[in-house]
């Protein structure tokens, strides 16, 4: 055991490893592109990738409705693969095939005091956010399932398992990440040096209204899908909400005000951006006109995922290899690690 204490953390050498999941929500729209998914594209070069379909996540608050669990990660899968994510270049998996997941889950699970747990903001809005509990007071968290109280500890094991060295994530998975990092710091004084503390990289999210202002959300119908041709983004993006300063093509407008804007912002030329700030505040501009010239962007940004998915829906088979491909390669790293700790535990 003394000995085990001074091993090094089972670091690796070589390029860092990078692990991260999303919940599997089905067809991914823009919002997830120009965050997430971008994020992870530009580590595919640098970084030895593992992303995941947290179908086990999915659970801890979509218990109740799971006959289309499956076809949510598929349809995720698909948009992963449409957008770039190279399976070549990283691996790609489903949680729930890498049961080691699971027992690490339940390991750690023993070492974690609840107040970690019960205290943890990102769990909290989520429950409030789906109506499970209506304040922050901690008696409501009495109603939440324990999966869900669970669900960083979950999250701890996915990464850790993997002995990340980077997780990267939107800013709202901060807490989670830093409670992965305590679980890591106590497993090891307790055990042994094994699972190294990996740190956050911030995923940089451009804010993408929904076309109607909102938050965009496949739940509120305002979102733009990875899969809409090129005249459905066409015709959704040409009505979305705009200054309502603007209601007369006289009216002059602000696009600080504008939700279509924030597009705008994302997709067009400095020179574009300043001609349509222009035109927006002395009336010069319809705000179709105006749309138009995003729109043309938004479609070629989009028009090379359209096509590999195309492609990948010619290949039948081809998402199920991918995926066995890359469950028995996280298998093998999962395995090695749990065969660490089960021997730093005293559970060989
Ligand atoms: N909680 C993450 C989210 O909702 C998804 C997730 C599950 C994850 N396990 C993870 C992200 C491990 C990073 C690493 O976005
Ligand atoms: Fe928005 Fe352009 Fe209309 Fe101004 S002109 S409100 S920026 S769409």
């Amino acid at each position: 055991m003394a000995d085990k204490k001074k091993q090094g953390a089972g670091l690796k050498s070589g390029p860092p490893r990078v692990v991260s999941g999303m919940r599997p929500t089905g067809s991914l729209h823009i919002g997830h592109l120009l965050g997430a998914l971008r994020g992870w594209l530009a580590l595919l070069d640098d970084a030895d990738c593992y992303f995941f379909i947290a179908d086990w996540h999915a659970l801890t608050t979509g218990y109740e409705k799971t006959d289309d669990i499956a076809a949510s990660g598929r349809d995720m899968l698909v948009d992963w693969l449409a957008a770039g994510l190279d399976p070549e270049k990283a691996v790609l998996f489903r949680q729930s095939a890498v049961k080691e997941h699971a027992e690490l889950h339940l390991l750690l699970s023993m070492i974690v005091p609840t107040p970690w747990l019960i205290r943890n903001p990102t769990i909290k809005e989520q429950a409030r956010e789906l109506g499970l509990i209506q304040s922050d007071d901690e008696a409501e968290m009495n109603k939440i399932n324990y999966g869900l109280l669970g669900y960083p500890i979950l999250q701890s094991a996915d990464v850790l398992i993997y002995r990340a060295q980077r997780v990267p994530v939107g800013i709202d998975q901060v807490p989670h990440l830093e409670l992965m990092r305590e679980v890591a710091r106590r497993f090891n004084r307790l055990y042994g040096q094994v699972l190294p503390e990996p740190q956050a990289l911030l995923t940089e999210s451009p804010k993408i209204p929904g076309t109607d202002g909102r938050k965009m959300g496949k739940s509120y119908g305002n979102a733009v899908f990875l899969s809409d041709s090129a005249e459905e983004v066409d015709k959704k993006l040409s009505r979305m909400m705009t200054d309502p300063r603007r209601a007369r093509r006289t009216d002059p407008g602000d696009p600080a005000d504008c939700p279509a804007f924030n597009l705008h912002k994302v997709y067009c030329t400095d020179d574009e951006i300043a001609a349509v700030t222009e035109g927006c505040k002395t009336a010069g501009i319809g705000c179709l006109d105006c749309k138009k010239i995003m729109i043309k962007h938004v479609n070629a940004d989009l028009d090379p995922i359209r096509e590999r998915r195309a492609e990948i829906a010619s290949r039948p088979d081809y998402l199920s290899d991918v995926l066995e491909h890359g469950n028995k390669r996280a298998t093998e790293v999962a395995a090695a690690t749990m065969a660490d700790v089960r021997a730093a535990i005293g559970l060989e």
